[in-house]
């Protein structure tokens, strides 16, 4: 049976109390950084300034990049691997930590929203689009290349994924799509493996690893969207679903987030 750790905390403190070399896949989903005076979105219609929340401001982003993605690597097992989602606000530094980290960068995926967000603004084109860096500690690392190909109608899958963002399950403002994690886990790691993330936010990577029959250990150090994560991902059950013959495991189980905490 799966095993799940929640942990409420400030990650840069409670990755160093996990054992070294004791995960298999990493899927971090860090502050971006892009809240702030310059950015705006589209709110009903309307220009408003891009706030994600304090927690996605960061003083010295590079610094803090590099501090948690040591931490990471310390805790991930020799033939682990590491994905980072970001935009341009965050990902030219992140690359950078995984080069002066020494990482071996396998992939940058770009995930390619169709449905995103449409710009008032006449100044650039529509943000539409994720990068997602995958990277490992040497070139032996574990991917389940010919589970790709099955996903992908048996034809080799590219690095340009191509899926719509979703409406959200919990309140959180920046919840991933399950079907993003998905394809990661099931990518990246095998049943029984321990999934690892320092940024659990609604706690869409516990769900999904719980589905895939993996251990799960995240991370989050807002308590309410502690809660949040801790609820959806104790409402989730595992599955018994054989993978090698991979079908959209999110159109077979969909248990909907609980009315009374949005
Ligand atoms: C981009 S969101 C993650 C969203 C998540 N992938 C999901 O699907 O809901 C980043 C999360 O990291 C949390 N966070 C920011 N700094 C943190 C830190 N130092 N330690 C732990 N969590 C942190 C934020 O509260 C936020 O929920």
């Amino acid at each position: 049976m799966a095993e799940t750790r929640l942990i409420l905390g400030d990650c840069l403190i409670e990755l160093r109390k996990l054992k070294t070399e004791s995960v298999d896949l990493i899927y971090a989903d860090p502050p971006y950084n892009l809240s702030g005076e310059s950015n705006l979105t589209v709110h009903s219609g309307k220009p408003v300034k891009l706030d994600k929340g304090e927690w996605d401001k960061i003083e010295n982003l590079h610094e803090f990049n590099i501090n948690w993605i040591r931490e990471c690597i310390r805790i991930l097992k020799p033939h682990g691997t590491i994905w980072i989602s970001g935009t341009l606000h965050n990902h030219p530094s992140v690359g950078m930590a995984l080069k002066q980290l020494d990482l071996w960068i396998i992939n940058d995926i770009v995930w390619y929203k169709p449905n995103a967000t449409p710009l008032l603004s006449r100044n650039r084109l529509v943000p539409s689009t994720e990068l997602i860096w995958l990277a490992s500690k040497n070139k032996n690392y574990y991917f389940d290349y010919n589970l790709a190909k099955k996903m992908n109608k048996g034809k080799q899958m590219r690095n340009l994924w191509i899926l719509n963002a979703k409406r959200h399950i919990t309140p959180h403002p920046t919840e991933k799509p399950e079907e993003l994690l998905e394809r990661i886990i099931l990518l990246g790691s095998k049943e029984g493996d321990t999934i690892f993330d320092p940024f659990m936010g609604s706690g869409t990577t516990g769900v999904v690893a719980k589905r895939c029959n993996r251990n799960f250990i995240g991370i989050e150090n807002n308590p309410q969207y502690f809660l949040w994560a801790k609820e959806r991902v104790n409402n989730e059950e595992e599955k018994n679903i054989d993978f090698s013959n991979f079908k959209k495991v999110e159109k077979q189980i969909r248990i909907p987030f609980s009315e009374k905490s949005r």
